[in-house]
């Protein structure tokens, strides 16, 4: 079998997740070397994974690596992005793709004439949790899916101390619908398929810093990005959806659903891999939620970097990689973000692709990864 080289870009906060899994849970790729601006961050990982320093010049000149996984933040997405495509590598970026639709839209076109994957984050949806969802729901076990809800709250980014966390996710691309948001959005058109159009409303405004540790405490934070975001979804099936993403709460709470004619499907967290996974059915003698036991792996921990995997084993098998959601995703938030200026719904592009699913059954850790490979 051959493995796929990998060179990381960026040794930030989730990179520790990505090389401990890149190195040790997928057998279809080895990382060949790492790179980060700040050379202390790249002295760290490689201290703790024993990997190559390079920079990422020479991670986009070097012949052994196929693929390069951008860890960058959201700002920084498309000039690394770019690079590495125009250098021939096939390219996993973190979410979301760029800032601008116009940024993801060229990225999109350079790797397509070039014949080059090019796939965006996340990859939770391939986790035993939603894996488990797409079949309930491919199996007919809510019968036709009819409305679904998606709703994330969150009071956290104002309040964190830490100033790096802060700039993320105040930043052009980085703020909570985009951030978050694409979890949701990702999961729903895995489940459901694409959206036709989008409407909706967001708000965007100075906000002041509330945590009394933070450095700026008291201040106002004049912002490029929505801090929340509601919006209203018509899939191309017909199925009618919402999704709301709020920054501006004191609370975290996370709710995913999907309501068909014979039954209501409880998704779990599509931040994460696992479940739980609930089901209500239509004659029932009980309203109470059935737990269903995952049908799919990948349901333990933290499985981030699969979606690399996936795109190596497609390399090696000829087929279709699975994570193809990424830029029509983008434009969903990016059109109900519009739709709040124009009074109007933002027709989506058609050609939204819904992935294959990974089979079921494989979900003994020796046997995970063949689900993979088909
Ligand atoms: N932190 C999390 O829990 C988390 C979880 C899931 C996804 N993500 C996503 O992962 C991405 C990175 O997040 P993070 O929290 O690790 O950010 P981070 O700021 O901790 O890390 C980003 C790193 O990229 C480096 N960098 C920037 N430009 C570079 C370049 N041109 N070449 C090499 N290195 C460069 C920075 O110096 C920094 O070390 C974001 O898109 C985020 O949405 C983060």
């Amino acid at each position: 079998m051959k493995k796929y080289g990998v060179g990381v870009v960026g040794c930030g906060n989730i990179s520790r997740t990505y090389l401990s899994n890149l190195t040790k849970k997928f057998s279809v790729v080895d990382v060949v070397g790492i790179s980060d601006i700040l050379p202390e961050r790249s002295a760290a990982k490689s201290d703790e994974f024993g990997l190559h320093i390079m920079t990422t010049k020479e991670i986009c000149a070097c012949d052994d690596i196929e693929i390069v996984v951008n860890l960058t933040r959201p700002t920084e997405h498309y000039a690394v992005s770019k690079q590495a495509l125009e250098s021939g590598k096939h390219v996993w970026s973190e979410k979301m793709a760029a800032v601008t639709l116009e940024e993801a839209d060229e990225l999109a076109a350079l790797a397509q004439s070039k014949g080059l994957i090019y796939a965006v984050a996340p990859d939770t949806f391939l986790g035993g949790g939603l894996q488990t969802c797409r079949n309930l729901v491919d199996a007919g076990m809510i019968g036709q899916p009819v409305t679904a809800h998606a709703l994330v709250a969150r009071g956290l980014f104002l309040v964190s101390p830490d100033p790096d966390n802060k700039r993320m996710t105040l930043s052009p691309g980085g703020g909570i619908p985009f951030d978050m948001g694409g979890y949701y959005l990702t999961a729903l058109t895995t489940i459901l398929g694409p959206v036709r159009r989008a409407a909706g409303a967001a708000r965007v405004g100075p906000r002041s810093y509330q945590n009394v540790q933070h450095p700026n405490f008291g201040e106002l934070a004049q912002l490029k990005t929505p801090t929340c975001m509601v919006g209203v979804l018509e899939f191309e099936s017909g199925v009618l959806g919402t999704v709301t993403t709020s920054a501006d709460s004191f609370m975290e709470t996370c709710q995913l659903e999907i309501f068909g004619t014979e039954g209501t499907l409880l998704l779990p967290d599509p931040n994460r891999f696992g479940g739980p996974v609930r089901l209500i059915r239509r004659n029932y003698s009980s309203l109470t939620p059935y737990e269903i036991p995952l049908t799919h792996g990948y349901s333990d921990g933290c499985s981030r970097g699969i979606g690399v995997a996936d795109m190596a084993w497609a390399l090696q098998n000829g087929r279709l990689h699975r994570a193809v959601m990424g830029n029509h995703v983008f434009e969903i938030v990016h059109g109900i973000w519009r739709s709040g200026d124009s009074g109007q719904f933002t027709n989506l592009r058609p050609g939204g692709q819904r992935p294959a699913p990974l089979p079921s059954g494989h979900i003994e850790a020796s046997v995970m990864e063949a689900a993979l490979a088909l």
